[in-house]
């Protein structure tokens, strides 16, 4: 195929990411792990089921950067997942080590690639990403807002019995605990939520979607979610690949937009084959521009604790 996406990671995200990518037929795709084998083995089996799925796309795995070069896009999936009673953020002096190795690895084999992050804290995870490459702000985009809006939509659904196809949902802010949820912007057929459904169950949805990360963890009890994910970070690649100019929740690099400056948050932006073409402003009360300023300060002080790691 004429386009080449580079999973980085070929754990349950990145195997998923890479599955769901072939079978939208989007592009070749390349898995790189360091451990051994693990790419190699997940790409083999993956194109031993295309015959089956019916796709042409080609896949590779790799413990080396090398056939990575040139990717139109990267997804980095790379480093630990929380077991049950860690936080997002306790990841964040592991995984800041890894998200620099790999992205100073791919940053020097695709120049041009658009890099999509998954690893989390995720937001503090762009911040490694976009210092590491040196690549404009465009090119760095933080895979949340599309998960936590899209768990958000599947609870609208079950509550009203209607298709998820009919639902529509905002989640913006950061990737934690503080992720805020838009009822008003949330609608089914175009209606809003807020219409539709009594204020005491959309607290309820809102704080299911708000612990949907944790929820699953503690189900799982060995890692955290991956089917959404792989979903989420798919569709971002698809509307940049095909540059759909697809308006999504994305974590961007603000400077100034919604009063923040200097941090990567979940907000509208217009996925194309530049990556972030715009970032989108939307209104806001009062009281929902007081929960983003406090996820604002929550991602703010990963970011600090970033900096004291050195
Ligand atoms: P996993 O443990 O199944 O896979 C991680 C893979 O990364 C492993 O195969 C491991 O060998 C590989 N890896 C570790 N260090 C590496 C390095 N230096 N270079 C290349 N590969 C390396 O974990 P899973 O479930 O795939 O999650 C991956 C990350 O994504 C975690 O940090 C998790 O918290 C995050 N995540 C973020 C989400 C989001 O909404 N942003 C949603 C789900 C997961
Ligand atoms: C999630 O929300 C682990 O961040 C990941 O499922």
């Amino acid at each position: 195929m004429d386009k080449k996406i580079t999973v980085i990671g070929a754990g349950n995200v990145g195997a998923t990411t890479a599955q769901r990518l072939a079978e939208k037929e989007l592009c070749d795709v390349v898995l790189v792990d360091i451990a051994e084998g693990l790419p190699q083995g997940k790409a083999l089996d993956l194109a031993e089921a295309a015959p089956i799925e019916k796709h042409d796309a080609h896949l590779i795995g790799s413990n080396s950067y090398d056939v990575s070069a040139n990717s139109d896009v990267v997804i980095i999936t790379a480093g630990i997942p929380r077991k049950p009673g860690m936080s997002r953020d306790d990841l964040l002096k592991t995984n800041k080590n890894i998200i620099k190795q790999v992205t100073a690895a791919v940053a020097e084999k695709s120049r041009n690639a658009i890099l999509i992050i998954v690893s989390n804290p995720l937001d503090a995870m762009c911040h490694v990403a976009f210092e590491t490459s040196g690549f404009p702000k465009q090119r760095v985009i933080g895979m949340a807002g599309v998960l936590d809006s899209a768990r958000f939509r599947s609870f609208i659904a079950k509550e009203l019995d209607v298709s998820v196809e009919n639902t529509h949902a905002f989640v913006l802010g950061g990737h934690g605990d503080t992720m805020v949820p838009l009822p008003r912007y949330s609608t089914v057929a175009g209606i809003p939520i807020t219409e539709l459904i009594p204020k005491d169950r959309i607290d309820a949805l809102v704080e299911r979607t708000r612990n949907g990360g944790g929820e699953i963890v503690s189900l799982l009890k060995t890692g955290s979610a991956f089917y959404a994910p792989a979903s989420a970070a798919a569709e971002m690649a698809e509307a940049i690949i095909k540059d759909k100019k697809k308006i999504l929740p994305c974590a961007a690099y603000l400077e100034g937009e919604y009063g923040i400056n200097g941090l990567f948050m979940g907000v509208p932006v217009k996925l194309g084959k530049k990556g972030i073409e715009q970032i989108i402003q939307i209104k806001l009360t009062k009281e929902e521009h007081a929960a983003l300023g406090r996820s604002a300060a929550a991602v703010q002080k990963l970011v600090d604790d970033l900096k004291k790691l050195g």
